[in-house]
């Protein structure tokens, strides 16, 4: 295992009927600018339970921010937070609320430095507003970390950022919040998931049988309840599952002291910032290509996931990895996830277009940097 810092300050509060307890959450005083998306939290009655725990704050709010969401957008939240005077914010819906009020709490934070230099370059930031999360897509594990994801349209980027400063000072989680998501949006939580814990999870094997266990124990809850949620999706025992194993993803526990592979979320990015398909069917497209690329460098953690994860007994190393793939791929299509480019509608061409932006960026990918511009050519051409 190699050394590791591991810190994380978020306060989680998790259940049923929570999101009352934001009245002695947000600091006393406070005057909060409350953030959202295109607007189910009107739908689904989060809105009101927020805005009534809220009573007595002085309160502003900021709505549009869209999925996969936007400098632009970003900039304009920034103003209304200045001109509210606002002193801490509130993200309240999924992962892309959650990432732009990181980009909003550090640019107000930061003034004087234009806030996509923040996310190019997060050692430019100085300070950042407090903030919080309700959260109600479980997915990102954005609620309980201190990275965050911007799109820009011209010229055309979607990039990761973090720095511990935009670690939520506190995130609800109730699940009952999500029952009102979509399939679509569902299964594509499930898989963004799945990927988290893949991606810290097949890399390297450097004897860390902690964090391979923690890693498999949640592949193995999502597996189970992930098919529950979408054939009953009113059962709300197992939207609390699910959403736990969400935040324990990316809440930076199971990925201390190991070595990730972050590039089925760096190439899924690109495919996203181009084509505009959602980021968990991005991901299901890449992964396995990524897999089949590299199944020599992750021999032992693919074993692993074949016999620990999918319980595939064969004697053939060879087809057990073939399996494990395969499986993967089926988890994945059973949720209404499709796995090819063709499949989420994005031509073929897909695979040089990418791989000259990862050539342009300079970016090797991969636990051992050996995915540059060929290699993911050769995954997305297999994956069209
Ligand atoms: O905008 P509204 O109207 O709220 O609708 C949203 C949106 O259309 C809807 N939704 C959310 N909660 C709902 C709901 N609809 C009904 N009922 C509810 N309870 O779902 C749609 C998608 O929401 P979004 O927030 O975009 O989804 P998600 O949570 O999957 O976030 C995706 C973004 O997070 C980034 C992704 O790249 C993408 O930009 N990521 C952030 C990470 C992080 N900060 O650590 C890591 C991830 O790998 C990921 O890259
Ligand atoms: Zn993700």
């Amino acid at each position: 295992m190699e050394n590791f810092d591991f810190f994380n300050p978020t306060r989680i509060i998790f259940g049923k009927d929570t999101i009352g307890k934001l009245s002695v959450l947000v600091p006393a005083k406070s005057r909060v600018l409350v953030c959202y998306g295109g607007g189910s939290i009107f739908k689904n009655g989060v809105y009101d339970q927020v805005m009534l725990a809220l009573k007595g704050f002085a309160v502003a709010e900021f709505g549009g921010i869209e999925a996969n969401p936007q400098l632009g957008t970003c900039e304009k939240a920034v103003l209304a937070a200045h001109a509210h005077r606002a002193d801490f914010l509130l993200a309240v819906g999924g992962g892309s609320v959650a990432d732009a009020v990181k980009l909003i709490a550090a640019s107000s934070g930061t003034p004087g430095v234009p806030a996509w230099d923040l996310v190019l370059d997060s050692t430019k930031m100085t300070a950042a507003l407090p903030f919080g999360v309700v959260l109600t897509l479980p997915a990102t594990g954005s609620e309980m970390n201190n990275g965050s994801v911007i799109s820009r349209i011209d010229p055309i980027d979607k990039r990761a950022w973090g720095n511990p400063l935009v670690h939520p000072l506190f995130s609800i989680l109730d699940p009952a919040t999500t029952l009102s998501l979509p399939p679509r949006q569902v299964a594509n939580g499930i898989v963004d998931t799945w990927m988290h814990i893949c991606e810290q999870y097949l890399t390297t094997d450097n004897n860390s049988p902690v964090q391979n266990r923690f890693a498999e124990s949640l592949l193995r809850t999502v597996r189970e309840e992930g098919p529950l949620a979408m054939a009953n999706p009113e059962n709300l025992a197992v939207r609390a599952n699910l959403m736990w194993a969400a935040t324990m993803g990316l809440n930076g526990i199971i990925g201390v002291g190991v070595v990730a592979d972050w590039s089925s979320h760096v190439i899924g990015h690109e495919l996203t910032a181009l084509y505009g398909v959602d980021h968990g069917r991005s991901l299901a497209v890449v992964f396995p290509g990524v897999l089949t690329l590299c199944r020599v460098s992750k021999r032992a953690k693919l074993l692993r996931y074949a016999r620990e994860v999918w319980g595939l007994t064969d004697a053939d190393e060879n087809v057990l990895m073939d399996k494990a793939i395969e499986q993967t791929i089926l988890f994945f299509e059973s949720l209404g996830v499709p796995t090819t480019l063709r499949g989420c509608g994005i031509p073929s061409e897909a695979a040089d277009i990418v791989a000259d932006r990862i050539a342009e960026k300079g970016w090797m990918l991969g636990e051992g940097k050996d995915i540059g511009p060929k290699e993911v050519r050769q995954i997305l051409i297999a994956r069209s």
